[in-house]
């Protein structure tokens, strides 16, 4: 099988013009497009997961601009409406930052090409994790499905593989909609690399047996102190780890990264449909949880290997823009593209040893977009 390239994750078709995404709901049994023709219909199809992943969501509704800008249709709509499709993963709300001075294709293009590149670079930085034959556990889908292209935690993985440190995985199914038993397993399948699902219960007597080395996920939004909200199921990894002498690291974009909010209180929490759990008696389904940053060991960025104290070790990766402050139908009021961004522009943190010059600003990465 061929690894995916970032165009068929999510792409934008000038003549038609439509937005175009590999339908996730459909995966692993089916490899179906889904096309797009506007904004409420890209909207539509974050809301129910046809794509997910959060820098994914961010560069599908980066599209959706451009799309809205190609037909002639409202911008400030199509902003409101992608806004309120899901209120965890901030990169959306980056992304629709990044849009509104420049609703184009091209800048919809570099932001994808960015975001794939920044997970290249950032899983080259994690791989000085891994030991020689490190066995990992995994939450979810960060693979290049989530991100457009390559992955954040499974983009580690990948590196670590590649640099032979890494002996197997195993994969929490990701209760309640499988994205690890049917996204993860599937693209490490499709790159070769040993890997076991497991339910999510069995993750604490694989520990405790001593079969998991590390614990490696993505996030939706790190606040900036450390705390970070993940799928649901991240927090109890995170107890688990910390119990059994395990290190939990969280691998991100700095699209993810929120110096706005000061900590996982503040990050909202999507409430998913109770049907997903059940649909014959009363369910509650929060879709995310946030993992205190005590209960992490290392945070890794593109920008490098960031430690405790998060507050100050997270500042050089504060997002490119401030993310718009989302509060369903508040027709987007709070949003300030004139707010400064508390990340600023301090200096990258470099890793000597690693062959990354990370200063140097977005490099062309061998999947890079046309
Ligand atoms: O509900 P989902 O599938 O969008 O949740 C995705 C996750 O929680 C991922 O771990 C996170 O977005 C990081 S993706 C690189």
């Amino acid at each position: 099988m061929q690894e995916l390239d970032p165009h068929q994750i999510v792409r934008l078709e000038e003549d038609g013009p439509r937005v175009v995404l590999l339908d996730q709901r459909r995966l692993p049994d089916e490899e179906v497009d889904l096309a797009c023709a506007t904004a409420a219909d890209v909207a539509e199809a974050i809301r129910t997961l046809a794509i997910r992943g959060a820098p994914a969501i961010g560069i599908a509704a980066a599209y959706a601009l451009a799309l809205t800008a190609l037909r002639g249709d409202d911008l400030a709509e199509a902003e409101r409406e992608l806004a309120a499709s899901r209120p965890t993963a901030v990169n959306l709300f980056w992304a629709l930052a990044q849009m509104r001075a420049d609703p184009t294709p091209e800048r919809a293009r570099a932001l994808h090409r960015d975001e794939v590149d920044r997970c290249r670079r950032m899983s080259a930085h994690a791989t000085e994790l891994f030991a020689p034959g490190t066995r990992a556990l995994t939450h979810c889908n960060a693979g290049g499905l989530a991100t457009g292209g390559y992955g954040s935690a499974v983009g580690a993985l990948r590196a670590a593989w590649e640099r032979g440190l890494l002996v197997s995985v195993l994969v929490d199914e990701t209760r309640p909609l499988l994205q690890g038993a049917r996204l993860t397993a599937w693209e490490l399948e499709t790159v070769g690399i040993p890997h076991a699902v497991i339910a999510d219960s069995a993750a604490a007597s694989m520990m405790a047996r001593g079969e998991v080395d590390l614990v490696v996920t993505g996030a939706d939004r790190i606040a900036a102190n450390g705390d970070t909200a993940n799928k649901i199921g991240t927090y109890s990894l995170a107890v688990l780890a910390t119990h059994h002498g395990i290190p939990l690291y969280i691998v991100a974009p700095s699209s993810t990264v929120d110096l706005a909010t000061a900590t996982g209180a503040e990050i909202p929490i999507e409430e998913r449909d109770g049907a997903e759990i059940s649909t014959r008696f009363t369910a509650r389904n929060p879709a995310f949880d946030i993992t205190p940053a005590e209960l992490i060991a290392a945070i890794v960025t593109e920008h490098g290997v960031h430690r405790p104290p998060y507050a100050e070790s997270l500042a050089p990766a504060g997002g490119e823009a401030p993310p718009i402050r989302h509060i369903p139908g508040d027709g987007m009021d709070n949003a300030s593209p004139s707010m400064p961004s508390p990340g600023g522009e301090a200096p990258p943190i470099r890793h000597p040893g690693d062959g990354m010059d990370n200063a140097s600003p977005s490099r062309p990465s061998p999947g890079a977009l046309a």
